[in-house]
């Protein structure tokens, strides 16, 4: 099991969820975050920080978001760990409103 964000977060990024991980486990792309599924331990507290939902449990996670299972496990690897919260990405709260984001997911390296 693992927690995994899912595509409400690109190009918005607000990184509520980093404040409050009691592990590393949140790795920073240039237009998303994603979770170390070697590091999360499951805890839950980042799912209600999120303003956008975009944070699932893998278990509950909807249909249409699986592929972000593996999105989140290869970009961990790719990405740095991001511990503190900083600025959302400046246009995030016009993004929040937008669905299918996915063709806007920037990589690292
Ligand atoms: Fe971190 Fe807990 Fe969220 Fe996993 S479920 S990413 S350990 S806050
Ligand atoms: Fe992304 Fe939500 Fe965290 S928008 S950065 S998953 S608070």
């Amino acid at each position: 099991m693992t927690y995994v964000v899912t595509e409400n977060c690109i190009l918005c990024k607000y990184t509520d969820c980093v404040d409050v991980c009691p592990v590393e486990a949140f790795h920073e792309g240039p237009n998303f975050l994603v979770i170390n599924p070697d590091e999360c331990i499951d805890c839950d507290v980042c799912v209600p920080e999120c303003p956008v939902e975009a944070i699932f449990s893998d278990v509950d996670l909807p249909p249409e978001q699986e592929k972000f299972i593996e999105i989140n496990a290869e970009m961990a690897k790719q990405c740095p760990v991001i511990t503190e919260k900083k600025a959302p990405l400046p246009d995030a709260d016009e993004w929040s409103e937008v669905k299918e984001k996915l063709r806007y997911l920037e990589r690292c390296g």
